[in-house]
């Protein structure tokens, strides 16, 4: 029975998985067992921020693996604390809470804010339409797509999301019962959407008025994929509190959240917990992408690489306007967006051996490591430009053909 076959009879069927089967990584690419070799711009959904098997973030791994996998978090861990001392630099937040994934960390962000607001009369949580957090119960209170939340419902109360960028709409919302706007600055899954000036100057201005607490949600945008540690920065947001995961462990599973001290103490001990959160060889592989990413600055490097790619898909839009609607982005997060469904056009890709995703159904999203070379960066406008080309050529014959009745 070939893999494909035993996938649909084992797993559960969550994922429409892509027909390829990779048995290995290397650097920028990815190879499958008849060793075609694909230039990886999917990027685990921006997990890979170093591509595959970075040669420090093995060596950090091993190293770790030699002392031990895992201890309780009722043990004191060094790795722990190497990567808070990192993250507390860099962001400014001087306490951090690990877990394993995004939706744990935003889960653990509700509760947080939550807890805070409960002696203050605060209660409301505000986000925004099409913004994505997760697949628990609590990210889905975040969340208004029908698609994720139908069939889960009731989901939590006292949870109200506004129109991304409808600064009316956001101000008609916030109160005084607001404990927290959760806020994703450009959303990813909804089609890359960067936050727009207004509605910045109004969250400043509303949470300087109104006292609630603002948390970003940085599991996709974070880490430098936006040439800044945190997206956020790119518009002079300071929120209370950070939430990381994604490329966080280097590929291995591991989330934080990071706050301040006063908002962080109204846990206490035993207020929340993960087993395996921190996993200390995660931690380490955290603190080794953290050195590479400052060391080759590839935060300067994810500016560029987003630059060369939107520049050179806009000159094709200008060749395609009846094709392209919009290109956008910051850094290593660039979406394109077609006036049709965008599925063939990754699978034209897929054969040319490039990897993308289709994300709203219209969108190409190019989530490429930050360690891409301009002859990567080269090949990924290349191939995207030979698919439209032959796509096009296919379809003005396709007329042709109409037209003289074949
Ligand atoms: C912005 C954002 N938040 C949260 C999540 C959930 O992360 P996870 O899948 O690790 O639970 C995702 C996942 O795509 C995300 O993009």
């Amino acid at each position: 029975m070939d893999i494909f076959t035993r996938e649909k009879e084992r797993i559960l069927q969550t994922y429409r998985r892509l027909n390829v089967e990779i048995v290995r990584g290397e650097g920028v690419y990815l190879i499958d067992r008849k060793g075609k070799r694909y230039l990886d711009a999917f990027g685990g959904l921006a997990v890979n921020l170093l591509g595959h098997r970075h040669p420090e973030l093995i060596r950090a791994i091993c190293h770790q693996l030699e002392c031990y996998v895992h201890l309780s978090n009722v043990f004191i861990q060094e790795a722990q604390l190497s990567l808070a001392d990192r993250l507390s630099a860099l962001s400014g937040l001087n306490r951090v809470f690990y877990c394993n994934s995004g939706a744990e960390a935003v889960e653990g962000a509700l509760k947080l804010v939550r807890k805070w607001g409960r002696g203050l009369g605060r209660r409301k949580v505000v986000s925004f339409d099409g913004g994505f957090h997760g697949r628990t119960m609590g990210a889905l209170s975040l969340m208004s797509q029908v698609r994720y939340r139908d069939g889960y419902e009731p989901l939590l109360a006292e949870c109200f999301q506004v129109p991304f960028n409808d600064v009316e709409a956001f101000c008609r919302v916030i109160d005084r019962q607001t404990a927290a706007v959760f806020l994703e600055c450009i959303q990813g899954e909804r089609g890359v959407i960067p936050i727009q000036e207004d509605l910045v100057n109004t969250l400043k201005e509303y949470r300087r008025q109104y006292g609630f607490l603002l948390v970003v949600d940085e599991v996709q945008t974070g880490l430098g994929r936006t040439g800044t540690f945190i997206a956020a920065r790119n518009w002079d947001l300071d929120p209370d509190i950070v939430l990381l995961a994604k490329g966080l462990g280097g590929g291995l599973p591991l989330g934080a959240i990071l706050t301040r001290e006063q908002i962080a103490g109204v846990f206490g001990i035993g207020g929340h917990g993960s087993t395996m959160g921190g996993n200390p060889v995660a931690c380490r592989a955290g603190c080794a992408l953290l050195d590479v990413l400052e060391r080759d600055d590839l935060y300067g490097r994810a500016r560029v690489i987003g630059n060369t790619v939107m520049a050179r898909i806009r000159q094709l839009q200008g060749q395609y306007p009846d094709w392209i609607k919009d290109v956008r982005g910051i850094g290593c997060i660039v979406g394109v967006e077609f006036l049709f469904g965008a599925e063939q056009i990754a699978c034209r890709c897929l054969e040319k051996g490039l990897l993308v995703n289709v994300t709203h159904g219209n969108v190409i999203r190019f989530l490429p490591p930050l360690t891409f070379g301009d002859e990567h960066v080269a090949r990924t406008c290349d191939i995207v430009e030979e698919v439209i080309h032959e796509l096009a050529e296919k379809e003005s014959n396709y007329s042709v053909g109409k037209v003289n009745g074949v």
